[in-house]
Formats: C-alpha cells, structure tokens, sequence
C-alpha cells in the first residue's frame, strides 16, 4: 500500500495510482462517518465487505451493459478501477420514502413511492452535500443537458438491477446513492457508473420484518453494522455461510 502513490482519501475509502494509466486502485477502509462525518468510527471488516459487495454489484451491471469503472478485484480490500472525471453528484434514486425525503415531505418511512424518484445532490462536504435541481445543475455548469440525460438513464437502469437481485433475496431497495464519472476514449467521452454501490450508499430493508441491512444501523445505533453487511452478502452468495470477514478471509477470496 505504502509503496503506491495516494491520489486521495475520502471518508471511507482510499484512492491509489493504479498500475496502468487510466487505472485506480481503490481501497475500501473500516470508517465509517454519518451526519457528514459527525459521527464517526471505525468498523471491524466494513471495508471487506463493501468491497466484495460493490464487485458483485457492478460486475452485474456490467454483465447486463451497464457501463461502469469497475475492472477486477485485486485482494480482500483492494479493487481495479477505471480512472474517471467525477460528475460533482451524488445521484439518488428512491422506491420508497426513507431518510430526508421522508422528512422533508412529511411522508411516513416505507411508503411505497408512485414510481421511482432521482434527485440529486451537489458533492460538497463543507456544505452537507445540498439537494439541487436541474437548473442548479445547467446554470452552473456541473453537468450538460446530454449528461443529465445519461445520468437519469443510468440510475434507473441501476435501480431496476439491484432492485431486482436484491428483491431476489429477501431484501427490499428503499433507495440508494451513485455516483459516475466521465471516461474518454478517442474523440468520445461517456459517463459510467463510479464510486461504490455498497450498504454504504443504500437503504436495504429485509421485505418480511423490515429489518434495516444497511448504515441506518449505524446512523442510529440499532445494532452491528458488520452483522447487517454479512447477512447482505451472504444472502447474495458473496460470502458463503459461517465466514466472517475477519476470521476466515482465505474463504472469500
Ligand atoms: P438521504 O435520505 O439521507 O438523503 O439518503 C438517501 C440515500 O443516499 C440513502 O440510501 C443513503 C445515500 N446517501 C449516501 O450514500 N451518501 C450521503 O452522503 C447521503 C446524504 C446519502
Ligand atoms: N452523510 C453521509 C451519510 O450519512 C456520510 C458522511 O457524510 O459522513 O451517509
């Protein structure tokens, strides 16, 4: 780790050059921050999880043509990915009310949704990553109008991905964050999905008791965030039964 260049570090992952150009080697560590990093600690085998959880995800979308910067896993925390120009956007998609838009509406959480909502948020720390509209997005210039276009597209193919699969096990998807990036390739440029898609980055309710799988836990202490991951990423087979992510890694490699 130490002898690779640090690119960045973000709240719960860090970025490294990658091997190649155009690469980034991106690994997933145990913080865990709610609140805009008020509240903060650190999770034994988050990092773990979240990183075999976001390769499951975006191999799959990658699989059914959905674009994104994933390339291979390389260790227990550690994944392959493609550099990208990052869209200044955090792109929500909800099915459910849930979190600030329950408050914000008055909507009682777990309302079912008349179809599935995108908003969008501006990536910016020091302001709490403010919801903006469209016409934030254009008039300052965080996006074009061909760009929001693909990114509408992309986040609803997303949502019906991980919907579908999560539904598949048990698991209802109230809502979820992405983020994309720009790639060019010769004369083209196109936006692909970046980041992570993790329990991190969404709301996970088991469909029969509700049960929250997700950072909610730790947003408000209901639990053990690594229990709730591991019953994620077992229930999708990322992780067979009886490993924990800490004990037993030669299982899940
Ligand atoms: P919200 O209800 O707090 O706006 O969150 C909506 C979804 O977006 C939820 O699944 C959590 C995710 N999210 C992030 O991944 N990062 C963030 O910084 C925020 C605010 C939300
Ligand atoms: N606000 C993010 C969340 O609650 C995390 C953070 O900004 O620290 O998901």
């Amino acid at each position: 780790m130490s002898r690779r260049k640090k690119i960045y570090e973000g709240k719960a992952k860090t970025l490294f050059e990658g091997p190649e150009p155009g690469t980034i080697v991106q690994y997933f560590k145990d913080d865990a921050t709610a609140f805009n990093a008020e509240k903060r600690d650190v999770i034994e085998g988050k990092g773990v999880l979240n990183n075999m959880l976001s390769e499951y995800f975006m191999v799959g979308l990658n699989m059914i043509g959905v674009p994104t910067h994933f390339i291979k896993r390389l260790n227990m925390r550690e994944q392959l990915v493609r550099a990208v120009e990052i869209v200044p956007l955090e792109i929500i998609v909800r099915n459910y009310a849930a979190g600030s838009l329950a408050k914000r509406l008055g909507l009682e959480e777990g309302t079912q949704l008349p179809r599935p909502i995108v908003e969008y948020c501006l990536k910016d720390d020091k302001l709490g990553d403010p919801l903006v509209s469209e016409e934030h997005i254009a008039a300052f210039g965080w996006a074009s109008a061909q760009d929001m276009d693909d990114i509408l597209s992309l986040a609803l193919r997303v949502n019906d991905f991980m919907a579908g699969v999560l539904y598949g096990v048990g698991i209802r998807l109230v809502d979820f964050k992405i983020e994309v990036g720009r790639v060019f390739e010769g004369d083209f440029q196109r936006l692909i999905v970046a980041d992570e898609i993790s329990p991190d980055s969404c709301r996970l309710w088991d469909v029969e008791t509700g049960q929250k799988l997700d950072k909610d836990v730790f947003r408000r202490d209901l639990g053990s965030l690594t229990d709730a991951y591991t019953e994620v990423a077992r229930r999708l087979g990322v992780m067979p039964k009886g490993a924990t992510p800490m004990a037993r890694p030669t299982l899940i490699n």
